[in-house]
C-alpha cells in the first residue's frame, strides 16, 4: 500500500473509533462488542507503528501517556475558574433565590440543576475542534498544565464530534473516579502492597497530579462537563441548558441528571429526588448545583469575590463521620475469607446509622495504624459497605491497643492461614466451619442465586443453630413440623417456605452453578460455564484445558472449579440436590435446538427472568449469534423493560421484535 492509502485507512479507522466512542461514552448505547472495538484500535496502532509519520496528536491511540515530567508548568486562566457558595438547608436556598428575584425584579427564575460531583475541576481548551491543553483549577486564576494526563482520560474527546463548534472552545468539568473504579483501584493497590486512597476524590486528585502520565493512563478517571470558559468564534447559545445540549452533540459528556427547572420549588423537589437517588448513582456526589439558566440574567447578577451570585451548591449530608472504635471482631465469609470488622459507637452517616464497618485485612489495619479505642473516620458512600478510613492520631488516648488477628477461627477453631500472595487470611475449616456453612447456605438461597423466597439470613442462622440443616441439600428435606417449631414461625410462614423451596426446584443451570458458591465464580462466569458446556455433568467432568476454553475463565478460576467438584462432600451435596428434584430445562438445548443456529439476536432493555449475560450464553449455546447493534442482518431484537433506541431502529428496518417470554420459549423448544 502506498503511504497515501495508509493515510486514508488511518483516517477511516480514526473516524470509526471516534464514532464508537461517542456511542459508548455519550449515548451509552454501544454498537460494537468490546472485542470488535479493540480490534479496530489494534489495527490503527499497527499501522501507526509501521508508519509513525502518520501519527497525529488527536489519534485515539495517543492516550497511553507520555514521558514523565519534572514538574507541571503553569497555565493562566483567561476566564477565572470560580468556586460556589453553599446552601446547607431550605432557608439558605430560598434566601439565595430571593436575592436573585429582588435584583432582577421578577417573580420567578429558571434554574438548571446538576449533581455536584465530588472530584476536581479541570478546564480543557479545544482549538478548531482538537484538544489543545488542559489545566487544573489551581487558585482560580492560574492552574497546572495537566494536558498529558487529561489525554489519557477516555471520556475526554481528543477531537470534537459533530459540527458547529467555535474556533476556540474552553470547557470545564469535574474529573472523578466512580465507586466501582475506586474499589478496583484500591484492590489493585493493596495487591501491589501500595498505598490505598481514602476516598474517590483523593484517588482522582492523586491520579490526575501524576508527573508520569503513563500511571494516570492506568487509573479509572472519568469526566463530566458542566460549563464554559473562554469561547471565541461562533456564538454559542443563550442559556446554560442549551449549551449543555450542544456540548453533548460535540461528544463532551454532560450529566444525565441535568434538569431545567421552573423555579426554586423545582430546585427543592430536585434536591429531595437526588438525595434518594444518591446511593444508586455510580459515582459520589456531595450535593446539587443550581444555576440561573439564561446567560443575560447571569450577567446581570455578576459575582462576589470568587463565587458567582447566579449559582449555588446545595449540600448533602457528609458521607464521612467521626466515631469511636470500640472493638474489632472477625467475620468468616462463605469461602472462609476472614475480614476484620470494626464495632463502632453508632453514628449517622449520610442518613443511615452505622455501627459496623469493614477494616479489610490485617495489613490495612497496620498500614493505617488503627487502634482499638481510637476516634476513627467512617465512610459510607453509595451502596458500598461502610469502611474505616483512618484513625485520628492526634486524639489517641494512652490505652489505645494495637490489633492482632486471631490465629484460629472464632467459629470452628481451625487454623487461620494467610497465603503469601494473598491480601486476605482464610479459615482452613471448609464446610466443617459453621460460619462458612451458614454463609454458603445464605448465598445459595439469595435472590440472584436460587431465590428462595422467605429464607432470609436470620432463618438460615436458626436452621443451622438448631442443627436442622448441615448443608444446602438438607433444605429440601425440611418438614412443616420442623419449620413451625422455630422461633417466630407460624404454620402459614412454614408452608410458604416449603412452597418457595418447591418452586425453586425448577431453575436454570446458570443459577444453579452460581448458587453452589464456587470461589470466584460469579453470575457471569456461571452463565459462561452453563452456556459453554450445556450440562452439569460436563462442567463437573471438565479438566483444566476444557475450563480455560470458556470465555471469562482463567487458570485460577479453572483450578477453583476443578477443586470444588473434586471434593467428595461437594459432589455428595450436588447429587443430593439433584435427587431432591432440582432441574433445569436447557441442558438438552445445546444438542437438540437447531432452530436458532446462526440466527442473530440483539438484546435491549432489562430482562426480568435472566441477566443479559445469561441470555447471551444460552443463545450462544444454541448456535445463535448475539450482536450489540441492529442491522438488516439482525433476525430478532429482544426487548426487555425500558428498551433503548434499538427498538425503533428495528422497527425502521423491519426486524422482528420479540419479548422475553417468546425468547424463553424459543430457548426451550
Ligand atoms: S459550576 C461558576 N457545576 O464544585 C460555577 N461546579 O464548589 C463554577 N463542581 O470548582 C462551578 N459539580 O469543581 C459546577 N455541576 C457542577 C459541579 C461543580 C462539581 C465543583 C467544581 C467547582 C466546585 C465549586
Amino acid at each position: 500500500m502506498s503511504n497515501k492509502k495508509y493515510q486514508s485507512q488511518v483516517e477511516l479507522l480514526r473516524k470509526q473509533i471516534n464514532h464508537h466512542n461517542f456511542q459508548y461514552y455519550i449515548l451509552d448505547d454501544p454498537e460494537l462488542p468490546d472485542t470488535e472495538y479493540d480490534r479496530l484500535l489494534k489495527e490503527l496502532q499497527d499501522i501507526e507503528k509501521a508508519h509513525p509519520e502518520l501519527i497525529t496528536p488527536d489519534s485515539p491511540t495517543q492516550r497511553v501517556g507520555a514521558k514523565p515530567l519534572k514538574h507541571f508548568s503553569e497555565i493562566k486562566h483567561e476566564v477565572p475558574m470560580l468556586s460556589l457558595g453553599n446552601a446547607f438547608n431550605e432557608k439558605e436556598l430560598r434566601d439565595f433565590d430571593r436575592r436573585i428575584l429582588d435584583k432582577l425584579e421578577v417573580d420567578h427564575v429558571e434554574y438548571v440543576a446538576e449533581p455536584k460531583l465530588d472530584g476536581l475541576a479541570v478546564t480543557i481548551m479545544y482549538r478548531d475542534g482538537i484538544m489543545n491543553y488542559a489545566a487544573t483549577r489551581g487558585d482560580g486564576s492560574t492552574g497546572e498544565d495537566v494536558t498529558q494526563n487529561i489525554r489519557t482520560v477516555k471520556t475526554v474527546p481528543l477531537k470534537l464530534s459533530g459540527n458547529g463548534w467555535p474556533k476556540l472552545l474552553e470547557v470545564r468539568g469535574e474529573v472523578f473516579i466512580s465507586h466501582k473504579g475506586f474499589k478496583l483501584l484500591n484492590d489493585s493497590q493493596r495487591k501491589k502492597d501500595e498505598k490505598t486512597f481514602a476516598n474517590p476524590r483523593n484517588a482522582a486528585a492523586g491520579s490526575l497530579r501524576q508527573l508520569d502520565s503513563r500511571i494516570t493512563a492506568t487509573r479509572p478517571l472519568e469526566i463530566i462537563f458542566y460549563g464554559l470558559g473562554k469561547v471565541v468564534g461562533n456564538n454559542l447559545s443563550l442559556s446554560h441548558f442549551e449549551t449543555l445540549k450542544k456540548l453533548k452533540t460535540w461528544g463532551l459528556r454532560i450529566s444525565p441528571e441535568a434538569r431545567l427547572l421552573k423555579d426554586v420549588q423545582g430546585c427543592l423537589d430536585y434536591y429531595k429526588k437526588m438525595l434518594k437517588t444518591r446511593d444508586s448513582l455510580p459515582y459520589e456526589i456531595d450535593g446539587v448545583v443550581y444555576k440561573v439558566n439564561h446567560y443575560n440574567l447571569q450577567k446581570k447578577m455578576g459575582q462576589v469575590a470568587r463565587a458567582p451570585r447566579w449559582a449555588i451548591a446545595h449540600k448533602f449530608p457528609a458521607v464521612e463521620e467521626m466515631t469511636r472504635l470500640l472493638s474489632i471482631d472477625v467475620q468468616v465469609g462463605r469461602t472462609g475469607k476472614i475480614t476484620p470488622v470494626a464495632r463502632l459507637e453508632p453514628v449517622t452517616v449520610a442518613g443511615v446509622t452505622v455501627s459496623n464497618a469493614t477494616l479489610h485485612n490485617q495489613d490495612e489495619i497496620d498500614r493505617k495504624d488503627v487502634r482499638i479505642g481510637d476516634m476513627v473516620i467512617v465512610r459510607r458512600a453509595g451502596d458500598v459497605i461502610p469502611e474505616v478510613v483512618s484513625a485520628i492520631k492526634s486524639e489517641r488516648k494512652k490505652g489505645a491497643r494495637k490489633y492482632k488477628m486471631p490465629t484460629s477461627c472464632p467459629d470452628c477453631g481451625s487454623a487461620i492461614i494467610k497465603p503469601e500472595d494473598e491480601a486476605h487470611a482464610r479459615c482452613s475449616g471448609g464446610l466443617y466451619c459453621s460460619a462458612q456453612r451458614v454463609e454458603a447456605i445464605k448465598h445459595f438461597a439469595s435472590r440472584r442465586a436460587m431465590d428462595i423466597e422467605g429464607l432470609g439470613d436470620k432463618l438460615v442462622e436458626q436452621l443451622d443453630e438448631t442443627g436442622l440443616i448441615q448443608d444446602v441439600s438438607d433444605l429440601f428435606g425440611l418438614t412443616q413440623i420442623q419449620l413451625s417449631e422455630l422461633d417466630r414461625m407460624g404454620e402459614k410462614s412454614a408452608n410458604n417456605i416449603l412452597l418457595a423451596l418447591e418452586k425453586t426446584k425448577s431453575t436454570t443451570l446458570d443459577r444453579f452453578v452460581f448458587a453452589l458458591g464456587i470461589r470466584q465464580v460469579g453470575e457471569a462466569t456461571a452463565s459462561a460455564l452453563a452456556g459453554h458446556f450445556g450440562t452439569l455433568d460436563k462442567i463437573m467432568a471438565a479438566d483444566q484445558d476444557d475450563l480455560i476454553a470458556v470465555p471469562d475463565v482463567g487458570p485460577v478460576v479453572a483450578e477453583n472449579i476443578k477443586q470444588f467438584f473434586r471434593d467428595k462432600h461437594n459432589k455428595y451435596v450436588v447429587r443430593k440436590l439433584i435427587k431432591a428434584g432440582i432441574h433445569w430445562p436447557v441442558n438438552s438445548v445445546k444438542i437438540t435446538n437447531q432452530k436458532l443456529r446462526d440466527k442473530t439476536f440483539v438484546l435491549t432493555g432489562t430482562l426480568a427472568s435472566m441477566s443479559r449475560e445469561n441470555a447471551k450464553s444460552r443463545l450462544k449455546a444454541c448456535g445463535a449469534k448475539v450482536s450489540s447493534s441492529v442491522s438488516k442482518k439482525t433476525d430478532y431484537v429482544v426487548a426487555g423493560e425500558n428498551p433503548g433506541t434499538k427498538v425503533s431502529k428495528a422497527e425502521a428496518l423491519g426486524v422482528k421484535i420479540i419479548n422475553e417470554k417468546t425468547l424463553e420459549k424459543m430457548l426451550v423448544e
